[in-house]
């Protein structure tokens, strides 16, 4: 397995890959790997000849009052699992690199960013885009995986892939779970023994909410209700937000029609760590 920290040196390897007739599968990532990130990679060994996986936690994309100074790296750990699952090449670039002109040029997909989690996180996408179309132009890639767990960061990077014309695949892959239903996340190692055991509300509520859609209720707001009941119903935790939007749009929908396609999603806090989950439904 290859670690490279530039990016001319990974542009030199991709040559190397398509002057053999391969195909190439990215998995754009923060580190600190999980299960989740390992079934990303799982994925992309399936679907392309080589597999290159990118480590960089992206400050553009983290708020000022959000974890950039606290998240969790664990590289010579990280680099056991991704040469264990027979990956290619890891991208490991310093900021610098990654950000040469001092954050001067962005992608910015609007509208799609104005919900769900945009509405908190300002900037927030500006920063995936931005640092995932970098990445797209370094390795120019045919396929990258993304997890569905951040639903909302596919259906914007889907977007800009359209918009801008990137020759590149775009595969979501499902969410990887804990036994009790937790999406596995890098964050879950801030919550305390309590704050995890009650943790279970955020998917229990997603799925709760796909139960309701596909047993016919048509009323987003019944929906969000039924969501902020089982959340509020927790001690530790605290309702960020829980919303049917369209797919397409990433906007709430005010009523359920038979084959609309919606995402239900939450965000949850527990303490000063924040959940999310969702879940995608056709309307029946
Ligand atoms: P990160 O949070 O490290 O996640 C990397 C990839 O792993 C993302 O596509 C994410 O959706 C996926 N992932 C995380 N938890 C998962 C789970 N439980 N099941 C399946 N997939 C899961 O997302 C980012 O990094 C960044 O925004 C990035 C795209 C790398 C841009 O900086």
């Amino acid at each position: 397995m290859h670690v490279v920290r530039d990016k001319t040196e990974v542009r030199e390897a991709v040559r190397v890959v398509r002057t053999a007739g391969q195909t190439l599968a990215l998995v754009p990532t923060m580190g600190a790997l999980h299960d989740g990130h390992m079934s990303l990679v799982k994925a992309a060994r399936e679907i392309a000849d080589h597999v290159s996986v990118s480590i960089f936690v992206n400050p553009t994309q983290f708020g000022p009052a959000e974890d950039l100074h606290r998240y969790p790296a664990d590289l010579d750990g990280d680099l056991r699992k991704l040469e264990k699952a027979g990956v290619d090449l890891v991208f490991t670039p310093s900021t610098e690199e990654m950000y040469p002109e001092r954050e001067s040029t962005w992608v910015h997909v609007e509208v799609a960013d104005r919900h769900l989690c945009g509405r908190f996180r300002p900037g927030h996408f500006r920063g995936v885009t931005t640092v995932v179309a970098t990445l797209f132009n370094i390795f120019e890639p045919d396929k990258a995986v993304f997890g569905l767990k951040d639903a909302q960061q596919v259906l914007i990077v889907r977007k800009m892939v359209r918009d801008l014309a990137f020759g590149v695949e775009i595969v979501g892959h499902p969410t990887v779970r804990e036994s009790d239903g937790l999406a596995l996340s890098s964050r879950n190692a801030y919550l305390t023994e309590e704050q995890r055991t009650e943790a279970v509300v955020v998917s229990s509520s997603v799925f709760g909410a796909r139960d309701m859609i596909l047993a016919g209720e048509r009323d987003p707001a019944h929906i969000a209700a039924a969501m902020k009941e089982e959340i509020g119903s927790v001690p530790s935790a605290r309702l960020q937000y829980a919303e049917v939007v369209d797919t397409a749009t990433i906007a709430p929908v005010d009523k359920i029609k038979p084959g609309d396609s919606l995402l239900v999603a939450t965000a949850v806090f527990f303490g000063n760590t924040r959940l999310i989950d969702n879940q995608f439904v056709i309307a029946p």
